[in-house]
């Protein structure tokens, strides 16, 4: 028998971006377009070109060769432009980066986006504007870097009944807990060496303080469970009241601290939070070390899933630009899109009413009876102890407890009890022990 081989060539389809931003995602993602671009165009069909970036101040922009002349200060004539097909929007924040998507996607074009917080305060509009265009709005960088999570839970899991994604999406907390629990620091000295070694911002608090992981995780719920919601519906805690005795408390505890984003799904009802939280140390979210981001899905059908990597950084973050930027000029070219479809106005779940077990720290003084004192109020408010632990301070005592699934609210008011009993000197940290 004979074979023959039929070779197709490719028809080449050119897709000229116009680039707005340009820092160290916008510059990472020039030189990744730069040297993939035969690549992409031999697998593809696609030859990719940068017709324009629209910077601020150009003249800090001169090292970008030959593109240097293709810099403007005018990002609204890119984004108008007859002679850009795609916007890559890479500059961060609502405004002008809200107005400038909007005015891509009235003139035709789809956007690439990097931009959590836009997209946590105003996706849901965003995406409509999108698909009543036909075009693509995607937005794989904006959550977990260069982790292709959004990809896997808007294609590979679009069917997937998804009960709760669960993840370390900010590498800054995460890289100051690892070094609070592998050498013993105090918060303040291991976000300071963060600091000095490029791992955090000079103001570190939208990281610290869990906005930053909030907005993610509410991107994160849109997608998952095709919920219409945005930040104002997340509770969020930071990481600033974590000590380095809580941190050596969980050790003892066989558990580890990690700033989580966690969102579920039940009956209806969404929950979308962010906060501290002891995760077993056999759990797979415990040995995610550094920066690293990784989110775990639980999934009925397809059972639990980690995605693993690097939530920042200028190339991470590019390359899942990338991704996004050959998806939609190959949507383009065959005139079609990718969206979210209809969101669902979601009923959100409050946290009060939410299960976790919890850790307590409290200082009391070291008498007859305070045990018992504080263990009975648990009682009163139907939060069952699990385990406990007791040490002397000298005329005072630390007691720490680890309790049994309780509703918030009833953690909550045995807290407030706890507060008004004489021998309770001091209620410290309560964290929330997850993935048990
Ligand atoms: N500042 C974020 C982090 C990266 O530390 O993970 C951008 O969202």
């Amino acid at each position: 028998m004979r074979y023959s081989a039929t070779v197709e060539i490719m028809e080449e389809k050119s897709v000229r971006v116009g680039l707005l931003g340009c820092g160290n995602v916008g510059k990472a993602l020039v030189g990744l377009i730069t040297s993939q671009r035969e690549a992409i165009l031999s697998r593809t069909g696609l030859n990719l070109t940068i017709q324009a970036i629209a910077v601020q101040n150009p003249e800090k922009h001169q090292d970008l060769g030959a593109l240097a002349e293709r810099i403007t200060t005018r990002a609204h004539d890119v984004v108008v432009s007859d002679d850009v097909d795609l916007v890559v929007e890479v500059i961060g924040g609502v405004e002008p980066s809200k107005e400038l998507i909007e005015a891509a996607l009235r003139s035709g074009k789809p956007v690439i986006t990097a931009n959590k917080e836009l997209l946590a305060k105003h996706g849901p509009e965003l995406f409509e504007q999108a698909d009543q265009g036909n075009l693509d709005l995607l937005f794989e960088a904006a959550v977990a870097g260069g982790i292709p999570l959004m990809r896997a839970l808007r294609e590979s899991l679009k069917g997937e009944p998804i009960r709760r994604v669960m993840g370390i999406v900010n590498g800054t907390t995460n890289y100051v807990l690892s070094q609070m629990t592998e050498t013993g620091m105090s918060y303040g000295d291991a976000l300071a060496e963060a600091q000095s070694a490029g791992f955090a911002e000079s103001d570190p608090s939208a990281d610290v303080e869990g906005q930053d992981a909030a907005s993610k995780a509410a991107i994160i719920a849109m997608v998952a469970f095709g919920a219409r919601l945005g930040l104002s519906d997340v509770t969020y805690e930071g990481i600033t009241q974590v000590s380095a005795e809580d941190i050596d408390f969980a050790k003892r505890f066989g558990h580890t601290i990690k700033l989580l984003a966690i969102a579920e799904h039940d009956n209806g009802e969404v929950a979308v939070r962010v906060h501290p939280a002891m995760v077993p140390d056999h759990h797979p979210l415990a040995s995610v070390r550094d920066s690293f981001n990784a989110v775990f899905v639980e999934g009925e059908a397809v059972g639990d899933l980690m995605l693993y990597g690097r939530g920042a950084g200028g190339s991470p973050t590019a390359s899942a630009v990338l991704g996004d930027i050959i998806a939609a000029a190959n949507n383009l070219t065959q005139s079609t899109n990718n969206g979210l479809g209809n969101l669902r106005q979601a009923s959100i779940q409050s946290t009060e009413g939410l299960e976790n077990a919890f850790y307590i720290n409290l200082e009391v003084t070291d008498e007859p009876g305070v045990l018992a004192a504080v263990a009975s109020v648990f009682g009163n408010h139907g939060v069952s102890i699990r385990s406990m632990e007791q040490e002397g301070l000298g005329g005072e005592a630390r007691i720490v407890f680890i309790t049994h699934a309780s509703k918030e609210r009833n953690v909550h008011s045995t807290l407030d009890e706890l507060s008004e009993l004489d021998c309770v000197i001091q209620i410290g940290t309560k964290i929330r022990v997850v993935g048990a």
